[in-house]
This record gives C-alpha cells, sequence and structure tokens, in this order.
C-alpha cells in the first residue's frame, strides 16, 4: 500500500505514540512464513475434529463434490442472506460460461437481526422471495408451472451441513444474533415458511458464500483462454472467509461420504482461524473491540480483516490516543468536556471511510478533512488528520497481510491436486474491502510473495474479481441436487 507522507511532522510526544501503535500493528515477514505454517496445521486439525468447537477452525464439509467446468444449464433461483441485505435471484445457465440473472435485493431491517425469534426472519424472507417471483416470473408465483422452482440458499453464517440441503447454524456472525435458530436447520426454516406461503419453490441447496463464489467464478473462469484453475473462492467484506475442493482422504471427520466422491469443497470458515491467540497479533485495541462484539472470542482472524472492523479498530484506537491527551484535546474543550458521539460510540466509523483516508494526498489532508467532518461531524487539525491517515494505513496493511496467510497456505495445499497440468492458480474473490479498499489486493499479493507458497514452481497466482458468487454459485450448487 503506498504511502505518502508531504513533510508530514508531528510534535514529538504524538510522533513517539503514534510510532508506537503503528509497530503494535506491524507484521513481519517471518511473521507471515510461521503464520501460513500454523493455518496449514489448524487446516488439518480442523479436517479431523468430529465435533466444532471454539479451538478448532470448522473446516466445514460442504457435499458440493465437483467444481463446475462452465457447461451447467437451465434456470435455477438463489437467495442470499450474509449480511445487511437479502437478495433474491433466478438465474438462466446458458452452458457456455455465461448466464443472465435479474435480481432484487432487500435491506434487513435491523430490527429483525437481533432479539427476534427464528420464524420472524425467514418469513420476512419468504415474503421477499415471493415479491420477488411476483415481479419476474409470474408463472411460478401463480403456480402454473408443476416442478417447483429449485433455489440455493447462500447463507453466509458458520453452518454444520450434513446434506447439501440440510444444515444447522453453529452461531450468528456479523451483527446478528437470534438466539433460537442456533441448531436450527436453515433450510427448514426457509422451506417451511415458503410453504406456509403456497410459494412453488424448493429449496434444494445450502451453500456459504464462499463456496458460490469459488463455483461462480469456475463456472465463467475458461482456463483455456485464462490458462489458470479456479483454486479458492473468497470473501473479504463485511465477514471474510474461503472454500476450496479437498480431497476426500484428507478429510477424516466425513464418516460417510457420497459414493464415488473424490473430493468435496470445504467451507474453511477461517474467520475462526486462532480463535486461541496462539500467533494471531493481539493488541489491546483487538481485545476492545473483541469484547463489544455478540460473538466474544470467536471469529478473531475476521476481526483483525474485514470490513465491519476496520474503522471499529481505528475508532479505539483514536479514543486511546485521546484518552493519552494526544489528540482531540481543543475539539473537546470547545465542546464543553464531549467528543462527537460517532466517534465515541462504537461501530459507526464505516471502512468506507478508511478508503478515502488511506489515499488522501491533498494539501494537509484537506479531502480527509472534508470526509471526518460531513460523515462523523469532526472537525480535525492537520496533525489529526496526519495521526488518523498513519493509524488507519498500519490496520489496513495488517489486514492485508493477514488476508494473503489463508490464500498462500490453501494455494500451497492444493497444488499436488493439479500436478499434472501447467496452468496457474486463480483465486475468486468478492466482498467490499477486497474490491474497493484502494491497495488492498496489492498488498495481499505481495504477502503471498513473501510467503511464497509455489516455491520453484513457474506457475503463477492470481486474484479475481468473481461477482455474483451468492447468486450464480447458489445457483451451481442447486444444480448438482
Ligand atoms: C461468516 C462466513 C461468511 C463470511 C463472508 C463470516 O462472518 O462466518 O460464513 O462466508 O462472513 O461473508
Amino acid at each position: 500500500m503506498s504511502k505518502r507522507y508531504i513533510n508530514m511532522t508531528l510534535p514529538e510526544k504524538v510522533e513517539l505514540a503514534v510510532r508506537e501503535v503503528e509497530n503494535q500493528f506491524y507484521l513481519t515477514n517471518d511473521y507471515l512464513i510461521k503464520a501460513s505454517e500454523y493455518f496449514e496445521k489448524s487446516m488439518d486439525e480442523g479436517l479431523k475434529a468430529p465435533k466444532q468447537s471454539r479451538e478448532h477452525m470448522p473446516m466445514i464439509p460442504t457435499f458440493v463434490t465437483k467444481i463446475p467446468n462452465g457447461k451447467e444449464q437451465g434456470i435455477y433461483l438463489a437467495a442470499d442472506l450474509g449480511g445487511t441485505n437479502f437478495r433474491v435471484c433466478s438465474i438462466d445457465l446458458k452452458g457456455d460460461h455465461t448466464f443472465e440473472l435479474k435480481q432484487n435485493k432487500y435491506k434487513i431491517p435491523l430490527d429483525l437481526m437481533k432479539g427476534v425469534k427464528a420464524d420472524e426472519l425467514f418469513q420476512f424472507l419468504a415474503i421477499k422471495i415471493q415479491a420477488f417471483l411476483n415481479e419476474h416470473h409470474d408463472d411460478v408465483a401463480n403456480n402454473k408451472t408443476k416442478d417447483p422452482l429449485k433455489l440455493g440458499f447462500t447463507f453466509s453464517f458458520p453452518v454444520e451441513q450434513t446434506a447439501l440441503d440440510k444444515g444447522t447454524l453453529i452461531r450468528w456472525t456479523k451483527g446478528f444474533d437470534i438466539p433460537d435458530t442456533v441448531d436450527r436447520d436453515i433450510v427448514e426454516l426457509l422451506q417451511a415458511n415458503l410453504t406456509v406461503l403456497e410459494v412453488n419453490v424448493k429449496v434444494v441447496a445450502l451453500a456459504n458464500d464462499t463456496v458460490g463464489t469459488l463455483l461462480s467464478r469456475a463456472y465463467q473462469n475458461d482456463p483455456s483462454k485464462t490458462n489458470a484453475n479456479t483454486v479458492i473462492g473468497c470473501i473479504f467484506g463485511t465477514g471474510t472467509n474461503g472454500a476450496y475442493y479437498e480431497t476426500i482422504e484428507n478429510i477424516p471427520k466425513l464418516k460417510n461420504p457420497p459414493k464415488d466422491c473424490k473430493g468435496m469443497v470445504i467451507n474453511t470458515e477461517w474467520g475462526s482461524f486462532d480463535n486461541t491467540l496462539q500467533i494471531l497479533p493481539n493488541t489491546t485495541f483487538d481485545e476492545i473491540v473483541d469484547k463489544e462484539t455478540a460473538n466474544k472470542g470467536y471469529h478473531l482472524f475476521e476481526k483483525r480483516i474485514s470490513g465491519m472492523f476496520l474503522g471499529e479498530i481505528l475508532r479505539v484506537t483514536l479514543l486511546n490516543l485521546f484518552e493519552r491527551g494526544l489528540i482531540f484535546q481543543e475539539l473537546y474543550k470547545e465542546r464543553g468536556g464531549s467528543l462527537p458521539h460517532r466517534i465515541t460510540e462504537p461501530w459507526l466509523l464505516d471502512s468506507e471511510v478508511l478508503s478515502y483516508i488511506q489515499i488522501d494526498d491533498s494539501t494537509d489532508l484537506k479531502m480527509s478533512e472534508l470526509i471526518l467532518k460531513n460523515v462523523l461531524r469532526l472537525p480535525t487539525t492537520r496533525d489529526e488528520r496526519i495521526v488518523i491517515q498513519r493509524l488507519t494505513r498500519a490496520i489496513a496493511r495488517r489486514a492485508a497481510q493477514l488476508s494473503a496467510i489463508p490464500l498462500a497456505t490453501i494455494v500451497k495445499r492444493v497444488q499436488d491436486q493439479y500436478k499434472d497440468d501447467d496452468r496457474d492458480f486463480e483465486i475468486g474473490c468478492d466482498g467490499s474491502v477486497v474490491e474497493f479498499y484502494p491497495g488492498f489486493r496489492d498488498a495481499i499479493m505481495e504477502s503471498i510473495e513473501v510467503i511464497n507458497p509455489l516455491k520453484g514452481s513457474p506457475k503463477k497466482i492470481y486474484l479475481k474479481i468473481a461477482k455474483d458468487g451468492s447468486g450464480v454459485g447458489a445457483a451451481l450448487c442447486a444444480t448438482t441436487a
């Protein structure tokens, strides 16, 4: 990630404090190499452990047993719940790496994200699927079709999957908290609410968004043109996670694999890599952020990387400097002893704000001044903006470096599956951070090079933005039902 300092000296006391915080976020090359080794060990342990526990990376078998080749065909529905929006789409797979997609997006009301019963949320989802069919597929909506339309449900939370169309919620993440959903079958919950509404749709596949991303990118990728195999589907957005294809002998916890199956897509749930903090960097700021979350002690890797947390890490870091008398002192006095609530309350500093500050090279960081004022109602001095920019860059850089660890490790692990061809490796990725955060992808690539997973091989690794994973990918899961 580029750094452009334009004579940005700070008062000595502040400079020393900022350096000390930057150092806490600094990761060495040696660290990345060791963390990659530890990640691989955690993968194997997760693939062995018969029961889910906080200590193990979930490594969930998905019952998706093959990767698409672009020839799949037909019309399918997809529904996607993964964050603040619910998306419903219909996908017409053309069988030639292309597809047509219709979609509607519905905002999940905040009061349906916590403190309600599971059925209240799932009824809302079923009603939106019905509304989508009314608008785009009136034949299905009016029950004129004989066979139900098959739906792939992308549900981007940790799920213990026991079949392609069966899976119970392990725990909520990303701000959702509806306790009576935990341990219940997600497909049943959605299907029951569709049946009540007499919607002629059958939920045939449950997929994580990363599985969808892997399948969707593999469908769209034509290796004869790109000379690359798609080996990982991953998300770096509100949350983070990745999926890849594992050979069956490496999944000891899968006691009854489907007949003749040689391998299976694994949903790693790498957000939960190293929940016991054996190797992850752990600053006091990370600890504060974790304490503020509903899933405290879980998904600690995600809490250092993904969009939901970057702004929050910056916010608590800034408050710490304020409490030490180093920034916002004048503002505090002027306001008669307070700071703007958008900086004192958790979760109000969006990572999008960081992405503007990250690349601001305007004189005296005037652009950041405007953004901080408009979005956070936070007036700042030039020195304060320098501090904010340096911390933003330190936090984002650590996030990108950490993101490289699972990617490099998985490429290293799967390379043998492709030893008989000379194609490169591509990673399909989606999510606001990897797509829009300035320099994030380059910084990931730099760290992948440091880890150097393909030592001695001429093959290359590419990051490809893979859009519509959760729509097209879920449809592709439904084709395998
Ligand atoms: C969830 C994953 C999901 C990821 C990206 C995480 O918080 O646990 O299931 O794939 O976010 O959306």
